[in-house]
């Protein structure tokens, strides 16, 4: 046998463990399909219809749920001669603006027709409406258009004024173009410029994040195909479910866990997947989005970071702003490195409170030391040094650090102890 051995003993199909699988039903969203399910009977009507929001974090079944509808409705469209349908779907992930936008529905509706791609830049952008209009009228009847992760596109909201005038304003005139928007980010409609807002009549529809119990719904048909009989400790699907629940409420997240704790087990040759596999997981997925929060941060962020971890080896934390930044500063000194004022340091700090590597505390001692704040890291120290650790710039610090730590007997605990 040569290096690689097919390992059928812990997963039977991986497949509805991957992000990519469609599953057979939408569990547990009852209420919110059917809202989707009253905004779209309009196009069965042949009734003008509303554009359609949908909002919910990510992981939340908004791209699963929109699936499902659609291609019910499409099912439905084909019993009346009367109604005459199509369905495009872009995906604005990596789409910064209405432009980009309006280029990728204008190949989406191409290719549809085998016709040739449009080039991505070089056009202006009411060149591109007008192909894009023109795409649109030459399919004719109604056409749901499904923006997907719309909200990257931020405040180059066009696309968004354009489209549903299209018709009104005479670019258009045998088609009725109606919108799905969806967006991880509420924050996404109040942004909108205002004249968008006007001229978007829309119905909205939240998903919120899914509680414990329904993430356990979510996941068990998946799991129930995912592994072969007995594989499963009891445990393992409800400590999936509530994890995810407790930490973002997302099925995805619960997924991964899910598929994550069966690869643990696999890789260790056992074949019962249990809690402490889970718990393995957890930490694993954990310190992964920690060592991705961390490593991008810059060499400032790195070295802001370097000092509070000193503190922490000192076991001298909360540590004030005022001694973090004299630390800063050392830690520039031997790196050799340019320093920043103590204002952007505190900015970087606050970079990193929002991606949960530390925490902040704001203090007020009233008139003798007035207000200030008080840092402390949120993770694991040992997580901290492995990453500067592997930062050429910072193995030397860090080794000092580790030893510090070792001293004062600050290195035990992973992230597990959380
Ligand atoms: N209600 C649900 N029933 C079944 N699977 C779900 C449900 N909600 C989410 N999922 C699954 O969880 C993952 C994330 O869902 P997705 O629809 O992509 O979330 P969003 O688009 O809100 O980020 C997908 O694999 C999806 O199939
Ligand atoms: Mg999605």
């Amino acid at each position: 046998m040569g290096m690689f051995e097919r390992d059928r003993q812990v997963f039977a199909d991986a497949e509805p463990l991957d992000d990519s699988y469609e599953p057979e039903d939408v569990r547990e969203r009852d209420e919110e399909l059917e809202k989707y399910q009253r905004a779209l009977q309009p196009i069965i009507d042949n009734r003008p219809t509303s554009n359609i929001f949908l909002y919910g974090k990510t992981g939340t079944g908004k791209t699963v749920a929109t699936k499902y509808m659609l291609s019910h409705l499409e099912n439905s469209a084909v019993g009346y001669d009367d109604v005459d349908l199509s369905t495009v779907w872009v995906s604005c992930e990596n789409l910064s603006s209405s432009y980009q936008v309006a280029v990728a529905l204008v190949n989406e509706l191409r290719k549809n027709q085998n016709k040739d791609r449009i080039s991505t830049t070089g056009y202006s952008q009411q060149r591109v409406f007008d192909l894009l209009y023109e795409e649109l009228d030459a399919l004719g009847g109604t056409v749901v258009i499904v923006l997907d992760e719309i909200d990257n596109i931020g405040h180059s909201d066009d696309i968004l004024y354009g489209l549903p005038r299209a018709r009104s304003n005479g670019y258009v005139d045998t088609v009725r173009p109606v919108i799905v928007g969806i967006s991880n980010d509420f924050k996404f409609r109040d942004n909108l410029s205002p004249k968008v807002k006007d001229t978007l009549a829309e119905k909205e529809i939240l998903f919120p994040p899914y509680d414990a119990n329904q993430l356990r719904s979510i996941l068990e048909p998946r799991a129930e195909k995912a592994f072969h009989d007995g594989v499963l400790t009891d445990d393992v699907v409800p400590l999936c479910a509530a994890f995810a629940a407790q930490d973002t409420g997302s099925a995805r997240q619960a997924i991964r866990l899910l598929r994550e704790a069966g690869e643990l087990t696999q890789a260790k040759d056992s074949e019962t997947v249990t809690e402490e596999n889970v718990r393995d997981a957890q930490d694993e997925l954990e310190k992964n989005q920690l060592y991705q929060g961390m490593q991008e941060l810059t060499t400032q962020g790195h070295a802001v970071l370097c000092a509070l971890a000193y503190h922490q080896a000192l076991d001298e934390v909360p540590v004030r702003s005022r001694d973090l930044y004299e630390r800063y500063l050392t830690v520039c000194d031997r790196l050799d490195a340019d320093s920043v004022s103590e204002r952007r340091v505190r900015d970087h700090l606050s970079d990193m409170h929002m991606l949960g590597l530390i925490s902040v505390n704001e203090r007020n001692e009233g008139l003798s030391a007035g207000r200030y704040h008080e840092y402390e890291l949120d993770i694991p120290l040992k997580t901290v040094l492995d990453v500067l650790n592997s930062t050429s710039r910072f193995e030397e610090l860090s080794d000092i650090i580790k030893s510090t730590a070792d001293d004062n007997n600050l290195l035990q605990s992973g992230i597990s102890d959380y």
